[in-house]
């Protein structure tokens, strides 16, 4: 398995930038990626962004984004280029001042149909391209872990990671209870992203199914993400820390 610290990202939903910046400094070299969701990017937008990059950290933009193809294509464009214009300070030669750090991973919604997912994965090689960055990874939402479990869940699941691949993203996000059968069907280099992650003794909250982190790794997993278990725990480094302790047991 290749490093815990490499498969572990913290869903980083509270709703102030001071918040964040505890929890971030809390954390230390504990979590290396952070997702990024609506809370904290609606409020404070690309700075969010760009704090995180400025503290060496790799970010998971979380928009889920869902609208007519050329929509999304626009808005998938605007995420690579996320750091670089027009939310930068340019200098004297119209060029950015710093570092620009690309964005790790961004979502789009599954639901957006083949057509959606295919402009979305061809912006975002544009984009890459015409800036010169390594494309983020593009992953899409398939059926969200908070829905109750069905006889459907799985066949949707499924259905909706087969269109993803067919068009051309990097992976889905899916929770643990999909991700044998996504591996087996969808090989090994597809990237399944499970929330959803519950360790023994954390609560579920709003989530139906949940998995332990071990279980997650266990069946495939390649990014675990965890919100509420860590960033709700009284000691949400060592939180962390027993986790990918667990992660790494596998
Ligand atoms: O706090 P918790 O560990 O439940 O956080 C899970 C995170 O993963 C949340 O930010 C949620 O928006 C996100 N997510 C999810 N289910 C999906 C996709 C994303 O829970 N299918």
């Amino acid at each position: 398995m290749k490093n815990a610290k490499e498969k572990l990202i913290l869903a980083l939903d509270v709703p102030t930038f001071d918040e964040a910046r505890i929890i971030v400094d809390a954390l230390g070299d504990a979590v290396q990626i952070y997702k990024v969701g609506y809370q904290l990017f609606v409020a404070y937008g690309p700075f969010i962004v760009r704090y995180l990059e400025a503290q060496g950290k790799k970010v998971f933009l979380d928009l889920k984004f869902h609208d007519i193809p050329n929509t999304v294509a626009n808005a998938v464009s605007s995420a690579v280029g996320l750091g670089v214009h027009p939310h930068d300070a340019l200098d004297g030669d119209g060029k950015p001042m710093g570092k620009f750090t690309p964005l790790f991973m961004l979502t789009v919604h599954t639901q957006g149909g083949l057509d959606m997912m295919k402009a979305a994965a061809d912006a975002a090689n544009k984009r890459a391209q015409e800036l010169k960055v390594p494309k983020p990874l593009l992953v899409g939402v398939t059926v969200l872990t908070s829905d109750a479990p069905s006889t459907e869940t799985s066949r949707l699941v499924l259905e909706r990671a087969q269109l993803a691949k067919a068009a051309g993203l990097d992976g889905v996000v899916s929770s643990v209870k999909e991700v044998a059968m996504l591996r087996r069907e969808l090989g090994r280099d597809f990237i399944l992203v499970t929330p959803g992650i519950r360790t023994a003794d954390s609560d579920a909250g709003d989530q139906k199914r949940v998995e332990t982190p071990a279980v997650a790794v266990k069946s495939g997993s390649s990014f675990l993400v965890v919100g509420r278990p860590i960033v709700k725990a009284k000691d949400p480094r060592s939180a962390a820390l027993n986790i990918l302790d667990e992660m790494a047991k596998v």
